[in-house]
């Protein structure tokens, strides 16, 4: 007999924390610093008060779009997440199946604990890889052929993370997992070694900042990449203006779920000042502490098309596999219906902005 699940997706993100070992659950839930970010993503989502409307006619009402070339029954895709292997067996695998059974899309994150090949075959809804910058061009777009390959329909770029720290004159390049982890996608690209220092020279800036991308980098691989890039880590609106001359197809507003930057602006917060710069040219995404319908909700209310989730979708594939990564989704997509037919919407174009009340002006630029 199939074990039973949790009702609600909250207790997903309890039993998660209960099951899982301690690093393990500080690798994928902790966000960086004091934690202020991380916290204030859910804190100004909280803040987006719905206006609701009554007596709408919601007969045929839907929740299906298209986005980028790609039918989805729901505006929610599963984040980039690395070392899902972590979590349980079933891995970015298990993850991949659930966002296809729920109709829904997943980016695949380059960190990802099984090669990309293997898990795009586990579900049509993986439809796009994620990537960091390789060091150089070359190694950065062989890995968007790479996924061009393998079937993928569109890389994400994230520029939010380029490092995370310094550890021993080491330079870390994101929160590290509990343990050496192998990387199936990397293997092949050489990493980057850099000359000893010398006194008076700093790791980050003497070394380190010589192999991080700049706008020009960007623009060159939106051009040559064989795939739609998105930019994924944007805050600020000239930066997303940027993205789009870059040639993006696509601008993520992101803080990494407070991962990478403490003290960073929450995205709910950043999102309608992207939207304002943006003007429609390319789609807005959002990720963020997004953990009910009601937090899709608002962010579409204020300009996004859809929204990435990542720790709940982990928390329920550490729980029950891709059972459980498909039920926290399911949970989601069904608590947006439910959102939408209480504030009077039976299509998400009718999620509008005087659906709600807040107070995050069209700034940060
Ligand atoms: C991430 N995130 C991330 N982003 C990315 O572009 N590449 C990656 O490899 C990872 N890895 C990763 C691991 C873990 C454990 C977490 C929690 C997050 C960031 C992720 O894509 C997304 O921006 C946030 O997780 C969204 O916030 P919520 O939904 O977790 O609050």
């Amino acid at each position: 007999m199939a074990p039973e699940l949790p009702r609600l997706l909250s207790e997903y993100m309890t039993l998660a924390q209960d099951r899982l070992p301690d690093a393990v659950t500080a690798y994928f839930l902790n966000g960086a610093g004091a934690e202020t970010t991380m916290r204030r993503n859910r804190s100004d989502l909280d803040r987006v008060e719905l206006l609701p409307r009554g007596l709408c006619d919601l007969r045929g009402g839907h929740t299906r779009l298209r986005l980028c070339d790609q039918d989805m029954a729901s505006p929610i895709l599963v984040a980039p997440m690395a070392f899902q292997s972590l979590l349980h067996p079933d891995a970015e695998r298990g993850t991949a199946a659930a966002a296809t059974a729920q109709g829904l899309g997943m980016v695949l994150s380059a960190q990802a604990s099984q090669p990309m090949e293997r898990v795009r075959a586990a579900g049509d809804g993986c439809s796009w890889f994620q990537i960091y910058w390789q060091g150089s061009r070359e190694q950065t777009l062989a890995l968007a052929e790479r996924a061009a390959a393998a079937g993928f329909g569109a890389v994400t770029l994230t520029i939010d993370a380029p490092v995370s720290g310094v550890r021993d004159h080491e330079i870390l390049t994101g929160f590290q997992p509990p343990q050496m982890q192998d990387l199936p996608n990397l293997a092949g690209l050489s990493q980057p070694r850099f000359t000893p220092l010398s006194e008076g020279e700093s790791a980050l800036f003497d070394r380190i900042a010589h192999i991080l991308p700049v706008w020009e980098d960007v623009a060159w691989f939106c051009g040559a990449s064989p795939l739609p890039v998105l930019i994924k880590g944007i805050l600020a609106a000239d930066d997303a203006e940027r993205a789009v001359m870059a040639g993006a197809a696509g601008v993520i507003v992101s803080n990494h779920g407070g991962r990478v930057l403490d003290g960073a602006v929450s995205t709910i917060s950043a999102l309608p000042g992207v939207v304002a710069r943006v003007d429609g040219a390319v789609p807005v995404l959002m990720d963020g502490g997004i953990r009910r319908g009601v937090d899709v909700f608002r962010a579409l209310a204020l300009g996004a098309r859809a929204v990435l989730v990542g720790r709940p979708v982990a928390c329920g594939l550490a729980v029950g596999g891709a059972q459980g990564a498909s039920h926290v989704l399911r949970l989601l997509r069904d608590e947006l219906e439910i959102a939408m037919a209480l504030a009077g919407c039976a299509t998400l174009d009718q999620i509008t902005p005087d659906r709600v009340r807040h107070r995050f002006g069209a700034s940060p630029s």
